[in-house]
């Protein structure tokens, strides 16, 4: 099989397992829940979020989860990461903080630590398109 990498630079296939092996598209929606809901009780995180409406809201919750765990990556056709970041202003601490809430999550959601590394792995591979300085 060929190893093509997603637009985090991550192998498809290995994430691919990751998301089928935590149960598809029922677990991945309740952690995306519970990471969102997290992520808007940050006073320093709701600033970013508050302009935009509710169905890009629902969209990036799962979107986000989706381009971390792999096999929705695949099928996005959306903007690159870097388009639909500029001109956020995201700060490091702020995708800091968002990467601390998104390991909290899966952790409290029963993936092992090894997972749990590859996902961050692919999370802090997208940092550059994501962070302004
Ligand atoms: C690995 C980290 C991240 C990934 C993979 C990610 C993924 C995405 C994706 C795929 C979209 C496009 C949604 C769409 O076009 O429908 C998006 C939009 C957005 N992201 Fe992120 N994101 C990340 C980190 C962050 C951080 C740290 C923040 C803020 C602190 C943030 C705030 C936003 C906002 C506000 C939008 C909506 C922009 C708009 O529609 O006007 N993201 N993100």
């Amino acid at each position: 099989m060929m190893h093509r990498n997603n637009q985090l630079g991550c192998n498809l296939s290995a994430l691919m397992n990751l998301f089928e092996k935590y149960g598809g598209v029922p677990t991945v929606s309740r952690i995306v829940s519970r990471f969102y809901r997290e992520v808007l009780e940050r006073p320093t995180l709701r600033p970013y979020f508050e302009g935009v409406d509710m169905a890009r809201l629902i969209s990036h919750q799962v979107k986000f989860i989706s381009h971390v765990l792999g096999p929705p990556a695949s099928v996005y056709e959306g903007r690159t990461l870097e388009l639909a970041h500029g001109g956020l202003r995201i700060t490091g601490a702020a995708f800091a903080e968002v990467a601390g809430i998104l390991r909290a999550t899966l952790v409290e959601a029963g993936m092992v630590p090894e997972d749990v590394d590859t996902v961050m792995g692919a999370v802090a591979r997208a940092r550059t398109a994501i962070v302004e300085s």
